[in-house]
């Protein structure tokens, strides 16, 4: 089908470009003159880097995607039927949506038809997927939004006067620190209103070899994924990072209860970022800080919905009890 073809159906807004690229810059520029260095993650997600996320969500060892794909196969029927009516289906950071295709098949057996809002910082992953699902269930509209979580939740706050069911999936909540998780979460509930709902997917702890394999594949693709911020700096910034000087390092911090992950430089070098005019030094072993991944525990999950005003309705887990899908709903 050609776009005109999907054309009623199909609809894109664009928020992030200009946003994302001045903020880049900004970000780059800040992040290396601190010390300890650090790079936001929310730029693991250009064309490059969402294509290998990809890949990493297919790695043997990259338990989440699976096992999140397992309880959504089996369990999206359930889920519809917690909502007799059919509510508008957005997702914050949905990639390829290709997990999402259970849930949307599911509301598209009960109602026929279903309006969905996939919201991604990737502009051209966001085409792509979208143009995939319309190709595929004639009963979808779809009103795609290029755009961060914040802007995405101004989208949000759009919809309202309808039900909404928000789908956050991929345990992408474990990527802020605890505070930030709630502060976030208690913004996404402010754009709700009672009785909406979100669907959020949440890791759970559990032994730490495991979590290290999945932060560090034997192929090397997550070290492929988290080095690519630096060869979008090199992209982008003009910069001369040289990728075979740097390594991926991931580890699991039994305390906090995370995997930390980081960029760590081999040797001592000097990197030039062009379009900053910055010269940025790195020691031998020096590490830039680039993500971490929280693990939750089921209390933690709980008292997480307490918190910000939603309840915890219902949990999912895979055979494994290495997953939680939760459906909150907004009091
Ligand atoms: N949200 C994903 C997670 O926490 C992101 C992710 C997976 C990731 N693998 C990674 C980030 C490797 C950096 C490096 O599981």
């Amino acid at each position: 089908m050609s776009i005109a073809e999907l054309g009623e159906r199909f609809n894109i807004v664009r928020l992030s470009r200009e946003i994302v690229r001045n903020a880049f810059a900004r970000d780059v520029d800040q992040g290396l003159s601190t010390n300890p260095k650090y790079l936001p993650c929310i730029y693991f997600y250009d064309e490059k880097g969402s294509l290998l996320f990809e890949d990493i969500c297919k790695l043997p060892e990259y338990y989440l995607t699976r096992a999140e794909s397992e309880i959504l196969k089996d369990r999206s029927d359930e889920i519809a039927s917690f909502f007799p009516e059919q509510p508008a289906i957005v997702e914050l950071g949905s990639g390829s949506s290709i997990k999402t295709r259970y849930l949307l098949e599911a509301f598209l057996r009960r109602h026929g038809q279903a309006c969905y809002t996939p919201i991604d910082i990737s502009h051209e992953i966001l085409r792509e997927s979208s143009f995939d699902l319309l190709n595929t269930y004639p009963g979808l509209e779809i009103t795609a939004v290029a755009a961060t979580y914040e802007e995405g939740l101004k989208q949000i706050g759009r919809l309202n006067g309808q039900q909404k069911l928000v789908l956050w999936l991929g345990s992408s909540i474990g990527n802020f620190v605890p505070d930030e998780a709630e502060l976030f979460m208690r913004h996404l509930r402010d754009t709700l209103q009672p009785s909406d709902s979100l669907l959020i997917g949440i890791d759970l702890q559990k032994e730490k070899t495991i979590l290290e394999r999945a932060y560090d594949d034997s192929r090397g693709i997550t070290a492929a994924f988290n080095l690519n911020l630096l060869g979008r700096i090199n992209r982008e910034l003009e910069a001369d990072f040289d990728l075979k000087k740097f390594e991926h390092l991931a580890f699991y911090n039994e305390q906090k209860k995370r995997v930390e992950i980081y960029i760590r430089s081999k040797i001592r070098q000097v990197v030039h970022i062009g379009q900053l005019d910055v010269t940025v030094t790195f020691d031998a072993g020096e590490k830039i800080h680039t993500e971490f991944s929280h693990k939750y525990s089921l209390e933690d999950i709980g008292k997480l919905a307490r918190k910000t005003g939603f309840i915890h309705k219902e949990q999912w887990f895979d055979s494994k009890n290495w997953f939680s899908l939760n459906l909150f709903v907004a009091e």
